[in-house]
């Protein structure tokens, strides 16, 4: 055949793959989601989440340290409140829970990035990610909230905060307050194509926030819209974000092409605790080989054009691309 293409000669050998690769990784992208609970000496697995912990303040650190010895670049904090009410009261409380684990973090592992997420759900009696009025979660109160609770991590010593309840205007809310105060060079990064997911239902169970009734859609977006979450990020640029999120990350890869090729912010994709279990459970049962699927997803989302990649699995694709096997 005299054929003036042939593709499979930049194939032909690792050291040539690797030196032609377009996609290129680094650990310093990684962030890691953390559950922490009230209580002492905790350190129990999630049952939808195998390999997953909720810890105790008192805990944190050992799972800190290994997180940091890996290099991964950063660490996302969810709480999980003993007492829940209609406001969301725990959620910026000086005391609340992730409030004493930014403190406890800040002090056991300075190098450590710490972010906060700020929502109401895992704090509200009714599990929605605002207040209520009638059925519905009234936006413009809950900006309030928000902006307390954002504030309240900050002065804990979170480095940064990442709204994730998709109400209108919490970019802009977020960023006056935190302004006021002095805290001109808080980044924030905005959650800002969040979709109403079936993906988020492990971490529901993670953090006891699943809604007591109806569903989270008349704020979280519909899956099938894709200008639609372009409006979304474009609208956060305006209010102020600092990075741009789109989640979940493995079904979502045009939507973070969209965002990358239509802001000159960071992109980050957030791969949930649905993509999280589907992969542990499958390669428990033995039918996938979980790390060659871990290094994948990652390496399809980068490819798509994230920046920064939030998942379960940071510590062990921080081990993976030390070893080699991507970035
Ligand atoms: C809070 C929040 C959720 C997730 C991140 N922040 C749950 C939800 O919106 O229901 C989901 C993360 C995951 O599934 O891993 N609103």
């Amino acid at each position: 055949m005299d054929l003036t293409y042939r593709p499979r000669r930049l194939r032909s050998s690792m050291r040539l793959r690797k030196m032609v690769r377009e996609t290129r990784m680094d650990k310093s992208s990684l962030i890691y989601p953390m559950f922490v609970t009230e209580g002492t000496n905790i350190k129990e697995e999630i049952p939808s989440m195998m390999g997953q912990y909720r810890y105790s303040v008192d805990r944190m650190e050992e799972k800190l340290i290994e997180l940091a010895e890996a290099g991964v670049g950063g660490v996302m904090l969810f709480g999980i409140p003993d007492h829940k009410d209609e406001v969301g009261s725990q959620a910026y409380a000086e005391d609340g829970i992730v409030q004493k684990a930014f403190r406890k973090a800040k002090e056991a592992c300075p190098e450590l990035y710490m972010i906060g997420d700020v929502c109401m759900c895992e704090y509200t009696s009714h599990g929605h990610c605002g207040v209520l009025c009638g059925h519905d979660v009234d936006n413009d109160k809950t900006l309030e909230l928000l902006a307390k609770t954002a504030l309240s991590q900050v002065q804990a010593g979170a480095d940064m905060v990442a709204p994730s309840d998709m109400m209108d205007g919490r970019v802009e809310a977020i960023r006056s307050i935190l302004d006021d105060n002095g805290f001109i060079n808080t980044p924030i990064m905005a959650y800002s194509a969040k979709f109403a997911s079936a993906f988020y239902g492990p971490f529901r169970d993670a953090a006891d926030s699943a809604p007591s009734f109806g569903d989270r859609k008349t704020y979280q977006m519909d899956y099938h819209n894709r200008r639609e979450a372009l409006k979304e990020v474009l609208l956060d640029v305006d209010e102020g974000a600092d990075i741009i999120m789109i989640k979940p990350a493995m079904a979502y890869g045009d939507l973070i092409r969209e965002a990358k090729d239509n802001t000159c912010l960071p992109i980050a994709a957030y791969s949930v605790s649905g993509e999280y279990s589907m992969v542990k459970t499958t390669a428990a049962a033995g039918f996938l080989d979980e790390a060659a699927i871990v290094c994948e997803m990652a390496a399809c989302a980068y490819r798509a054009g994230t920046d920064i990649y939030i998942t379960y699995f940071a510590q062990e694709l921080a081990k993976y691309m030390d070893e080699g096997r991507l970035g």
